[in-house]
Order: C-alpha cells, then sequence, then structure tokens
C-alpha cells in the first residue's frame, strides 16, 4: 500500500460520484489520491469532469463477442501500471468477473443505489418506484464474485415521498451518496475494516 492511498475510480456516465470523491482527496478530508478515472464509455460525461480536475483518465472500451476477461485486461493493466491501491466503482455499468475480483481481493468497492439485498441490478431507483415501496437508500460494500453483493459496509435509507419521479428519487439519492461514498472509503482505507 502506498503511503497515501492511490485511487483509480471506475465510471460509465455523469461521474458525479467520482467528483465527490476526487475533492475529497483534493480538499484533505479523504487522505487519498486519485490515480486515474477509467471508463468504458469514451462519451462518459465523467471523463470530461475528471480532466477538468486536472486528473489523469483512461477509456477502455468493451468489444463485443469479447470474452469479459479480455475485455478487462486493458483496465487490469491501467490498475497495475498506476500502483492503484484500491478500485472505486462510482457507477460502472459493467459486471466485474470473478476472476477480476480475484485479482484485488477486498480491494474493489462499489456503490449501489438501494438498500442491498433490495432492488439489485442497473435500474433499482427505477425498480424501488415501480415496487411502490416506502423508502430506498443507498449501499457502499465490498465486490465479491457475485453481481451486487458483498461485505455490507454502510447503508442510508432515503424515502420515497408521494409524487415522487425517477429524477426526483434520483436526485435525494445522489445527495446521499455524494456525503456517504468519500466517508466511508475514509472508514475501509483509514480505519482497516
Ligand atoms: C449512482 O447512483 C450509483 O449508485 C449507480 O449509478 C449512479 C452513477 O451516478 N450505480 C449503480 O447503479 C451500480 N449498479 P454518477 O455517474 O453521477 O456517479
Amino acid at each position: 500500500m502506498n503511503a497515501t492511498p492511490r485511487l483509480a475510480i471506475l465510471i460509465s456516465g455523469t461521474g458525479s460520484n467520482m467528483e465527490a470523491i476526487a475533492r475529497a482527496c483534493r480538499d484533505g478530508s479523504l487522505d487519498a489520491k486519485t490515480a486515474v478515472v477509467i471508463s468504458d464509455n469514451p462519451n462518459a460525461e465523467g471523463l470530461r469532469r475528471a480532466r477538468r480536475m486536472g486528473i489523469d483518465t483512461a477509456v477502455c472500451r468493451y468489444r463485443r463477442g469479447v470474452p469479459r476477461e479480455e475485455n478487462e485486461a486493458p483496465i487490469v493493466e491501467e490498475i497495475r501500471s498506476r500502483g492503484v491501491d484500491w478500485i472505486v466503482l462510482a457507477g460502472f455499468m459493467k459486471v466485474l468477473t470473478p476472476s477480476f475480483v480475484r485479482e484485488f481481493p477486498g480491494r474493489v468497492i462499489n456503490i449501489h443505489p438501494s438498500i442491498l439485498p433490495a432492488f439489485p441490478g442497473a435500474h433499482a431507483i427505477r425498480d424501488a418506484l415501480a415496487a411502490g415501496a416506502d423508502f430506498t437508500g443507498v449501499t457502499v460494500h465490498i465486490v465479491d464474485e457475485l453481481v451486487d453483493h458483498g461485505p455490507i459496509i454502510a447503508q442510508e435509507e432515503a424515502s420515497i415521498l408521494p409524487g415522487d419521479t425517477e429524477e426526483t428519487l434520483a436526485a435525494r439519492i445522489h445527495a446521499i451518496e455524494h456525503r456517504l461514498y468519500p466517508r466511508t472509503l475514509r472508514q475501509i482505507i483509514h480505519e482497516d475494516i
């Protein structure tokens, strides 16, 4: 482990959680460095946000019809060559293979917009609304070899209000995420839980 732990943040989209974490690193509230932001999507808004902050970025596109391990190889290479200690998934919408997770045991962290094990998958906010749930929330967990699964480190509930749409609920969930993710990373990285 580096004296200042080095993070690779993996994204596919907007990158608002990536930005919250990178800002926490920058203002010292999280004693870590964002070594690289990696996206499978070359058009991700999060790549522009990272570049604006002066953070190195890498695009690792997935090719159709290619085994997932092969698609992940450039990501593993970025992580290894940059001496990364922790892999932080922040809206990375590809499922990582068991072999990727075994390369970095206990070192891959994910945030998911529900109280897992409720509403796993790519549409957790929409699914919670469609189910008529009273509340949903946010989970931060260590990634194991199953999807949206692994030791839960932090959860925080968000109520679902009458008249909520996917947009209003997502905004409430994002506000929780931006606070909870940097704080929980600090706990995981520095309190050795
Ligand atoms: C976040 O809400 C995150 O919890 C979710 O994607 C969003 C990314 O937003 N992740 C998943 O659904 C993973 N299954 P962002 O790009 O603005 O950080």
